[in-house]
C-alpha cells in the first residue's frame, strides 16, 4: 500500500487543527532513549501518534509515541518522541511518513539521532559521532512506488543527504562545548538481530563507521523533499564481534541514559546555529 498526497494533506490538517498558528520549523527523529529532549519543549503541544490519522503507533521501547511541538533554545520544533523502525514490521514508506508530514507543516530542517554501535575501531561506548553519509544498500527505498512529484523528483540526487552547512555548525558547536564529536557514515542494517561478526567487517570495509537500525530511510525522505538535515550518532556499543560480548538492548538504553547530558548540550547548542 503507498500513501497518497491528499493522505499526508489529512494528517497535516489534523495536526494544524492542535497547534493553530504554530509553525515548526525544525523537525526532530529522536532515536532510542533519547526522547527526553522531547520533554525540555517549551509551550509544548503534545499530540499522540495515534490520534493523527493515516500515522502509526512506535512500538519499540523507550519510544513514547508522540509529536511534540513547541519551542527549544528558542527554535520551534517539531519533536517526534519515538520513531517507527521497519523491524516493527513498518514499510519504509511508513516509517518515514512524518517527515513528510512535518515538512507540509513548515518544517525545513530536520535533525535525527540514534544509537548504534561502533565499527570504527578508534571509536569508543559513549562516542557521539556526526554522520556525514549514509549507506542503505539493503532492501528497498522509503521511495519505491509512484513518485509524488509534489515532494520531489523522481531520482532524487543523495550527493549530499546530510547538509554540509550543518555538518559544519555541529562541529562548531561540539568545539565550543569541549565535546569529543566523531564523524562517520552510517549503515543502515534492518535488524531486529544485531549484526553477525561478518555482517561488522563486511560493513567495515564497505566504509561504514557505525552500524544501526534506523535513520537513513527518514533521512532520504526528508531530502527528497528538499529539507536540510543534521544526524548524530550515539555510539551505545561496539558492533557485535569487535569486543567478544554479547550485546544487549539494556547495553543501548543503559549508553543513552549515560550521555544524556553530553548529547543534549550539543544538539540544543547546535539548534542555536541552524
Ligand atoms: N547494531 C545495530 N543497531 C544498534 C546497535 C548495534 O550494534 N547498537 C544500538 N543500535
Amino acid at each position: 500500500m503507498h500513501y497518497t498526497y491528499a493522505q499526508y494533506q489529512e494528517s497535516a490538517a489534523y495536526i494544524r487543527g492542535k497547534i493553530r498558528s504554530f509553525v515548526p520549523k525544525v523537525a526532530m527523529v529522536l532515536g532510542s532513549g533519547l526522547g527526553f529532549l522531547g520533554d525540555e519543549v517549551e509551550n509544548a503541544i503534545r499530540v499522540p501518534y495515534g490520534e493523527i490519522p493515516h500515522f502509526k503507533a512506535s512500538t519499540a521501547p523507550g519510544h513514547k509515541g508522540q509529536l511534540v511541538f513547541g519551542t527549544l533554545r528558542g527554535r520551534n520544533v517539531a519533536v517526534m518522541q519515538g520513531r517507527m523502525h521497519h523491524y516493527e514490521g513498518y514499510s519504509y514508506e511508513e516509517v518515514s511518513y512524518a517527515v513528510r508530514v512535518l515538512r507540509l507543516l513548515g518544517c525545513d530542517t530536520l535533525v535525527v539521532t540514534n544509537a548504534a554501535g561502533g565499527v570504527n575501531l578508534d571509536f569508543h561506548a559513549g562516542d557521539l559521532m556526526l554522520i556525514t553519509d549514509q549507506i542503505k544498500i539493503f532492501m528497498e527505498s522509503p521511495l519505491r512506488g509512484e513518485n509524488i512529484p509534489q515532494f520531489g523528483p523522481r531520482f532524487p540526487d543523495a550527493s549530499h543527504l546530510y547538509t554540509p552547512a550543518l555538518q559544519d555548525a555541529a562541529r562548531a558547536a561540539a568545539r565550543d562545548l569541549g565535546i569529543d564529536l566523531k564523524e562517520g557514515v552510517y549503515m543502515y542494517f534492518p535488524g531486529p538481530q544485531y549484526e553477525t561478526p561478518a555482517e561488522v567487517r563486511f560493513a567495515r570495509t564497505a566504509g561504514a563507521d557505525a552500524v544501526g537500525m534506523s535513520t537513513a530511510p527518514e533521512v532520504i525522505t526528508a531530502a527528497h523533499c528538499g529539507m536540510q538535515v543534521l544526524g548524530f550518532t550515539l555510539v551505545s556499543n561496539m558492533a557485535a564481534g569487535i569486543l567478544d560480548q554479547p550485546l544487549s538492548e539494556q547495553e543501548v538504553l543503559d549508553a543513552a541514559e549515560a550521555c544524556k547530558d553530553k548529547f543534549s548540550r550539543l544538539v540544543l547548542a547546535c539548534l542555536e546555529r541552524l
